[in-house]
């Protein structure tokens, strides 16, 4: 019995709900700790491709407890919405696998007007989730919303009207002819779903993740590179996808015996901010195609290029990470070569360290020959091509930690495993 988390390596992306989704066959219970509506993860069962944003993955398995922890932020109605979305496609979604702690903080209305008016600059999702955090950590200017609040309408009354108006003052801030939004309306649509969401919530989040100790299943969102603090900020997102962010996002300290980074066997990223081995010519548009590199959440093209090794030292380090996951191999099957970055030159001489601003930083590349192959069909490592076993082999040595799962397609099936 072990205690698994699956963080990403890179800018989020990487695939991690696959992984997720192959992982939840061994697990009680898995956990979301951070982000929000942000996130999307895509898993396909059967060739019928579910996206969830809010819901861990775990949902598609029977039997599987499902947690949302308090450092996750939630919009209510976009929740109800993925539970019926769910529920239509034949999924079981109710109390009993689907828990949602009570001190998980609302993203409202107000929120997202904020994060599409003010967001831009890092070119955010528009789900609310700066806004959100904001108002959880500000703490009184104004306070935020948490669902156990739903319980007393009179205060729940006080906190929306309160944050309206902050909203609508910063609204007229960013926009002098933007619309306002109503915290009349705002309320009556909240104790209108009240009923519904009330009996997912839980008090005690913290006892029932201890009660499945030994069959844990932590599933991060977004990647090391997006982390608050560990990322390229302030192009980054609000919270900590990092190993960190585990544990104050569920309030208990489960030992975690598999560290599982998930590297995609390339970089993307959404929304701007540097990224050094970005490739804007005809071999990022081929990774963008065969990749399908287009936002879960918002459809928006993402930006490609080569597989950075000198970041994901930095994320291995960051996590502890002990085993990878590498995904979406597949995709380089076009390339004659393929450029693998092992470092970083800032005017003229080498990086030591993974710096905290890389705008400036150049890639330095080794060239290793591509397979010009489809390896969609690969299932044992000796189906794979001498030159495709070659780049693994590279990043496993570099990195210095074991490769334990190659995915060669979007299927559950299309996996190898590398035990
Ligand atoms: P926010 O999380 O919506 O505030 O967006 C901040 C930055 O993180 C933007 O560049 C987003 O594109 C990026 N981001 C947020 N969530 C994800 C994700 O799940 N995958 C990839 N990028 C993300």
């Amino acid at each position: 019995m072990s205690n698994t988390i699956v963080i990403g390596m890179q800018w989020g992306d990487e695939g991690k709900g696959k992984d997720v989704d192959i992982l939840t066959e061994e697990a009680d219970v898995v956990v979301r700790y951070q982000g929000g509506g942000n996130a999307g993860h895509t898993v396909v069962i059967g060739g019928k491709k579910y996206a969830l944003h809010l819901i861990p993955s775990g949902i598609l398995r029977k039997g599987t407890l499902n947690i949302i922890g308090n450092n996750v932020v939630v919009n209510p109605f976009r929740l109800l919405e993925e539970i019926k979305d769910l529920q239509n496609s034949g999924i079981e979604v109710t109390p009993k696998n689907l828990r949602i702690s009570d001190r998980s903080h609302l993203t409202l209305e107000y929120h997202e007007l904020l994060d599409s008016a003010g967001g831009k600059g890092i070119g955010v999702t528009g789900r609310g989730i700066g806004p959100t955090y904001f108002s959880k950590v500000s703490r009184s200017f104004p306070t935020g919303i948490r669902f156990c609040d739903l319980y007393y309408p009179e205060l729940l009354k006080d906190k929306v009207t309160e944050n309206v108006n902050f909203t609508n003052h910063m609204l007229s801030f960013y926009d002098a002819n933007a619309s306002m939004c109503s915290s009349r309306n705002i309320l009556e649509q909240l104790l209108g779903i009240k009923d519904d969401i009330l009996p997912f919530v839980e008090p005690d989040i913290g006892s029932l993740i201890l009660a499945h100790d030994g069959s844990l299943l932590y599933e991060g969102a977004q990647g090391t590179l997006l982390d608050v603090d560990a990322g390229t900020y302030p192009y980054v997102t609000s919270s900590n996808p990092t190993i960190g962010g585990a544990f104050t996002g569920t309030l208990v300290h489960p030992h975690f015996h598999n560290i599982i980074g998930i590297l995609k066997a390339y970089t993307t990223r959404v929304g701007n901010g540097p990224f050094p081995t970005e490739l804007e010519d005809e071999v990022g548009e081929r990774l963008r195609r065969r990749g399908v590199e287009f936002g879960t959440t918002t459809g928006r093209q993402r930006r490609c290029g080569w597989l950075d090794l000198f970041a994901a030292a930095y994320s291995i380090r960051v996590n502890g990470i002990n085993k990878i996951s590498l995904t979406k191999l597949d995709v380089l099957g076009e390339e004659d070569a393929i450029e693998v970055c092992f470092g970083y030159s800032r005017d003229g001489g080498k990086m030591i360290h993974f710096p905290t601003y890389i705008d400036r930083c150049k890639p330095m590349y080794v060239e290793l020959p591509g397979w010009k192959r489809d390896i969609s069909g690969a299932r044992k490592p000796k189906e794979l091509p001498k030159n495709a076993r070659e780049y693994i082999d590279y990043i496993q040595k570099f990195l210095g930690v074991q490769i334990v799962r190659v995915g060669v397609g979007p299927g559950r099936e299309q996996t190898i495993e590398f035990q």
